[in-house]
């Protein structure tokens, strides 16, 4: 019996890449799955298909045995998700994992960026992310109160680029910096009502990561950056038995999951008077603060 067996998940962004193995590992560990996918290109925009790449996710599932159907909303579309909160409800009769993994990228460094390729690449990621998380979580919370048992789960998909930076990625790393933020806070919102919230930065050779000039191993007996690597972590993190885990963040890279801490508080340096700190003496204090020299010493 899989871990996941009768747990109903929604995935966004199922239909491609990242997605499309956490859907095929979802479903492999028993659990029923929504692979929502609007089918957009690496940057967003609509292509033509005859056959959605979320519908061919759910004929592979169905062939291999498992249950699944396809959601075509757009994850930037608020009430779309409340719908498919309920939808899913409808048809499966609960739901217990949202897997937030929709998104696609508009590099571009922040001096010659768009106010519309902002928007956009923020919405899908950070909005996207925040719309399904409210909905689920409505859900959950009016579960708890009729007081029956909530194993609520949500999924995140956060990013190097959020988390330690990287140059041309202003939009898009600062979503997913936020996503990261957002998952500790829904964690502590959540908590009360049985659900938890992690965030995975994963790393693998899809479009995306092709986009920045990275790829696959290609011919190996076993890729490291293969998107599936990190399913099996998301597919945990969906499962009544990591419910003791919560607002942490998880760096799935090749055959190793990392724990990533956040924030930090160090050291101090406080002001001379022992009242507020004055402009004039920060020149020092801060240089002190970092372990900097002194200004007019070698090498400062
Ligand atoms: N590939 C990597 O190395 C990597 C690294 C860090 C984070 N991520 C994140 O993982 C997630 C998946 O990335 P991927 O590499 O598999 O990309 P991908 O382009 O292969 O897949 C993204 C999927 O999201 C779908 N999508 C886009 N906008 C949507 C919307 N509004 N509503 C519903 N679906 C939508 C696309 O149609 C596509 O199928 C993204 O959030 C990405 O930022 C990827």
């Amino acid at each position: 019996m899989g871990l996941l067996e009768g747990r109903v998940v929604i995935v966004t962004g199922g239909g491609r890449g990242l997605g499309r193995s956490h859907c095929l590992e979802l479903a492999r560990q028993g659990a029923m799955v929504v692979v929502n996918d609007l089918g957009l290109s690496l940057h967003g925009e609509s292509e033509d298909g005859s056959v959605s790449p979320a519908e061919e996710v759910v004929s592979e599932i169905e062939a291999a045995g498992g249950a699944a159907v396809v959601d075509g909303t757009s994850v930037t579309d608020w009430d779309g998700m409340a719908a498919l909160v309920e939808r899913t409800v409808e048809m499966f009769g609960d739901l217990h994992a949202v897997v937030n993994n929709a998104g696609f990228i508009r590099d571009r460094m922040l001096v010659s960026m768009t106010e519309q390729d902002f928007d956009a690449v923020v919405a899908v990621h950070l909005k996207g992310t925040a719309a399904l998380t409210r909905h689920a979580c409505a859900y959950w919370r009016d579960q708890s109160k009729l007081g029956r048992k909530v194993t609520g789960r949500v999924v995140m998909t956060t990013s190097g680029a959020g988390l330690f930076g990287n140059v041309g990625q202003a939009n898009y790393g600062s979503a997913k910096g936020a996503i990261a933020t957002l998952a500790g806070l829904v964690a502590l919102e959540m908590q009360r009502y049985g659900v938890t919230a992690n965030a995975v930065s994963p790393i693998a050779a899809t479009r995306m990561l092709a986009s920045i000039g990275r790829s696959g191993a290609g011919g190996e007996a076993w890729d490291p950056l293969d998107p599936a690597n990190a399913s099996p972590v998301v597919a945990w993190l969906c499962s009544e038995e990591s419910g003791w885990l919560s607002g942490s963040v998880l760096r799935v890279d090749g055959n190793t999951v990392r724990r990533v801490r956040g924030w930090t508080v160090e050291g101090g340096y406080k002001s001379t008077s022992g009242e507020a700190l004055t402009t004039e003496e920060l020149g020092l204090g801060i240089r002190k603060l970092f372990g900097a020299a002194p200004l007019g010493l070698a090498g400062a």
